[in-house]
């Protein structure tokens, strides 16, 4: 997908982008800069002392004290340029990492806003590489490549004055080498650009997969897959390195250009310097001056292929950036918001339409006028076949996308009326693919809970923990301060989902929405956590996506969801006995729970020492 964004922006533009954060370093940036530029100037200085020096040596007459003093000018002239290059370090590494610091935590900030249908269509690797390396390349060339790029034009251009000055002869030769470096200069830009935007596409892609693969090791592992899994991925490296290799080409060449003509330059300039200095139309002082002028100004043109590769990255990191930064949060508070200190629960969709953005013009609505209403404190089961829109109908009730047709009013309130905050303190939400941080099991299942009268933290998780039948936190090598998620202690689906669960009852919201967050508990277990909630949550509106007929059987009332609109409303009885639909959706759903808590870590370890007998 990486491919499909061409910029259309220039360098200078890109560039521009970066003002408003140089804004607060800009003193350094400039003492910076003045201090590069001093050091430039103080190595153009130094052939200056030379010619007076060969000079006045060469003078008849011309006094030995003058030759000491010429050293120490030397010296000193030396020294200076030494401290110039120390002070420019010092000006701005560290005003570069607090700018750098700055961009990547509004980046985060920003994809934290971002919707769920931007997060749908942006690899984890493409975002993940622009929060690293883009930034870091932005860093590097904010601290040296964009300093330099001044430093060096100015140095050249003051070079090449003063070696006119010298000899205009002899500038002409030089300024004639410019000419093809200029015209170079400009095809490398576009090509280079190109290549550079290639690859660093190419590196999130790859970094995407690498994710993808971690994630799901288990599954390579116990399919088997694994050698398909590198097969591709190498071959995704190697065109990554074919890009590099591309990329440094072509920077060879450029360098090659930048490097060889301007000794070309010299070598001509040499012969044509030693007629003029015969024919005594130069002085030997300004000939010696001369040439370590142009190598003094060798130094820069060289080091323009380099310092315009850099630009040329930094360019496409900035534009990298600003693709993500430039994504409008599509689910946004509204201007005058509307705030209730108590929420009932009566939870309405009216004739609510959904698409995903991606969509076919053609194809129906993916939700296609659904009415359903949800009384204060009842509980209600969604039922419909697999991939008939259930998970998408609960995903709108805490915002995760917006109905692009019809409403969802709570207590009569539009959704969008309420702060997106404000709504998520009245709505919680358990998912069937539990999602855990790195975080101790306290951390996880306190992450969104609100202040309790009169309960500890401490209680507050008790009972979620007890409500939720995971009291096994409790019996955990450090109790319910284990670390789980990605970084600590596996749990197993089942385990995961009572923790998820914990997290939602914990919030203590109004509504709650649970899809098929039991999913991989036994039947006792999942009857057992439906009694508790009942009873806790009595005031509670639920809205539930249950696999399990006998779960469906505990819900107040059930929906069926079929074509996109709700087709009957009923108790379960009601519609087992008048509604073939249902009927034929319930003997589909398994009273086999989909993944039991199994020992499949175990089933996985088997499976990999299978494997290696087979390749012994
Ligand atoms: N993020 C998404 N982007 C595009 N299409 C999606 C997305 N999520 C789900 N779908 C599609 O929407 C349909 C309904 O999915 P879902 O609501 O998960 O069904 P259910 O939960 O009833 O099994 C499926 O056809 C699925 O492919
Ligand atoms: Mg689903």
């Amino acid at each position: 997908m990486a491919d499909t964004y061409s910029s259309q922006s220039t360098l200078f533009s890109s560039i521009a982008r970066l003002v408003p954060h140089l804004r607060p370093i800009l003193p350094r940036l400039f003492l910076g800069l003045v201090s590069a530029l001093a050091a430039s100037l103080v190595a153009l200085a130094i052939p200056q002392v030379y010619r007076v020096l060969i000079n006045s040596a060469l003078h008849p007459g011309g006094a030995a004290s003058s030759v000491w003093i010429a050293a120490v000018v030397v010296l000193v002239l030396g020294l200076l340029e030494a401290t110039f290059v120390v002070l420019r370090r010092q000006f701005v590494i560290v005003p570069a990492t607090t700018v750098e610091t700055g961009m990547r935590t509004s980046f985060y900030r920003h994809l934290q806003q971002l919707s769920v249908a931007f997060h749908d269509r942006w690899g984890s690797g493409q975002l993940l590489s622009r929060a690293m390396s883009d930034l870091n390349f932005m860093r590097r060339w904010m601290a040296f490549g964009a300093i330099m790029m001044v430093v060096t034009t100015l140095t050249v251009t003051i070079g090449v004055i003063l070696m006119f000055s010298m000899s205009w002869q002899l500038g002409l030769i030089f300024l004639g080498a410019a000419v093809p470096i200029v015209i170079f200069g400009f095809r490398f830009r576009r090509t280079y650009g190109q290549v550079s935007r290639k690859s660093q596409d190419q590196a999130g892609d790859l970094a995407t997969a690498v994710e993808e693969s971690v994630h799901g090791i288990r599954v390579l592992k116990a399919f088997g897959r694994g050698r398909e899994a590198l097969d591709a991925f190498a071959e995704q490296a190697a065109e990554l390195q074919e890009t590099e290799i591309h990329k440094a080409k072509s920077l060879a060449v450029f360098s090659l250009v930048v490097t060889l003509l301007p000794e070309l330059a010299l070598g001509s300039g040499l012969v044509v310097g030693i007629l003029l200095a015969t024919q005594g139309e130069l002085s030997v002082g300004s000939l010696v001056a001369f040439f370590a002028t142009a190598a003094v100004v060798a130094g820069p043109v060289e080091a323009m292929g380099p310092l315009m590769a850099m630009t040329l990255a930094a360019k496409t990191a900035i534009d990298r950036h600003y693709e993500v930064m430039d994504a409008q949060n599509t689910i946004t508070d509204p201007e005058e918001p509307v705030h209730l200190d108590k929420v009932r629960g009566d939870l309405v969709f009216k004739d609510v339409h959904f698409r995903y953005p991606d969509t076919e013009e053609r194809a129906a609505d993916m939700l296609d006028g659904v009415d359903l209403a949800l009384r204060a404190g009842e509980t209600m089961a969604l039922v419909g076949v697999t991939g008939c829109g259930k998970s998408t109908l609960l995903q709108l009730v805490p915002r995760l996308y917006d109905v692009t047709g019809g409403s969802i009013t709570l207590d009569g309130v539009d959704l969008r009326d309420f702060t997106v905050h404000e709504l998520r303190t009245h709505v919680a939400v358990a998912f069937e693919d539990t999602t855990l941080f790195s975080n101790s099991v306290r951390e996880n299942v306190l992450l969104g809970a609100a202040e309790h009268p009169g309960l500890t933290p401490d209680e507050v998780l008790d009972q979620a923990l007890e409500v939720a039948q995971a009291g096994f936190a409790h019996t955990l090598p450090d109790g319910v301060d284990t670390l789980i998620g990605e970084e600590g202690l596996s749990l197993s689906g089942g385990q995961r989902q009572r923790i998820a669960l914990a997290r939602a009852i914990a919030a203590r919201p109004a509504v709650l929405v649970l899809d098929d967050p039991l999913s991989a508990l036994d039947v006792n277990t999942e009857e057992r956590v439906e009694a508790r909630l009942r009873s806790v949550l009595s005031e509670t509106t639920t809205l539930i996506v249950a696999h399990r007929p006998s779960t469906v059987a505990m819900a107040d009332r059930v929906a069926l969801l079929q074509d996109g609109r709700i087709t009957a409303v009923g108790t379960h009885a009601e519609l087992l006995a008048g509604n073939h639909h249902y009927r034929y959706v319930l003997a589909s759903l398994s009273e086999e729970p989909k993944d039991l808590d199994t020992d499949l870590d175990d089933e996985l370890d088997e499976l990999d020492d299978d494997a290696r007998e087979v390749r012994a």
